[in-house]
């Protein structure tokens, strides 16, 4: 299904996806909608199987997938990042966030990380940016770079 125009002001819908018990852990995938087409496919096609529980998080509006969220709970904040603050067992990493490609630039990345942020609001909502650091910068989010140079620039959620 494609996303329209009028997935923009429609009510977000977040559904978590998590393995059942029962499903093998080497094959199961989150039901996402295998019509919506995105960028990096191969961040919802892999499922590291040793992953105790794995959370994903299907988006949808108008009755559409418009984006894709893995979490990560509660996530590694790597304390080698200039000035990066201890965030304690509060922490919920976004693992990869992901707008599907006809849904980019209409306000949907923005509102799902607000709405991550209103429905985990006792969490401190985490991120690695994956060349996305104009978008998390946008949100108000504030950004730690590590010494190298070259690790991902990391953006933690500002405190309530
Ligand atoms: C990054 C992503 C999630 C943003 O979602 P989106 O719905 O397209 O973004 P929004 O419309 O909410 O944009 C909010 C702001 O982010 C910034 N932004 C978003 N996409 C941008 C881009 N491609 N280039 C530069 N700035 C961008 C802009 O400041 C934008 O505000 P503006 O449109 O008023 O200028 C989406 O582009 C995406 O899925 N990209 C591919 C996967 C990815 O990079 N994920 C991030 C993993 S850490």
């Amino acid at each position: 299904m494609m996303p329209t125009r009028s997935a923009e002001s429609s009510e977000l819908a977040l559904v978590d996806l998590h393995r059942p018990a029962t499903a093998n852990k080497y094959a199961w995938r989150p039901p996402f909608d295998v019509e919506a087409a995105y960028e990096h496919e191969q961040w919802w096609d892999t499922v590291p199987y040793p992953l105790g529980d794995p959370w994903y998080i299907q988006v949808v509006a108008g009755g559409m997938e418009v984006a894709r969220v893995e979490m990560d709970n509660p996530g590694d904040v790597n304390p080698e990042y200039t000035d990066v603050p201890d965030l304690g067992p509060e922490r919920l990493e976004i693992q990869f966030i992901e707008v599907a490609n006809t849904a980019h630039r209409r306000g949907i990345g923005s509102r799902v990380v607000r709405a991550l942020q209103e429905r985990h609001a006792d969490r401190r909502l985490f991120a690695y940016s994956e060349e996305a650091d104009r978008f998390w910068t946008s949100l108000g989010w504030e950004r730690f770079d590590h010494p190298n140079g070259l690790n991902r620039p990391l953006f933690i959620s500002p405190p309530r």
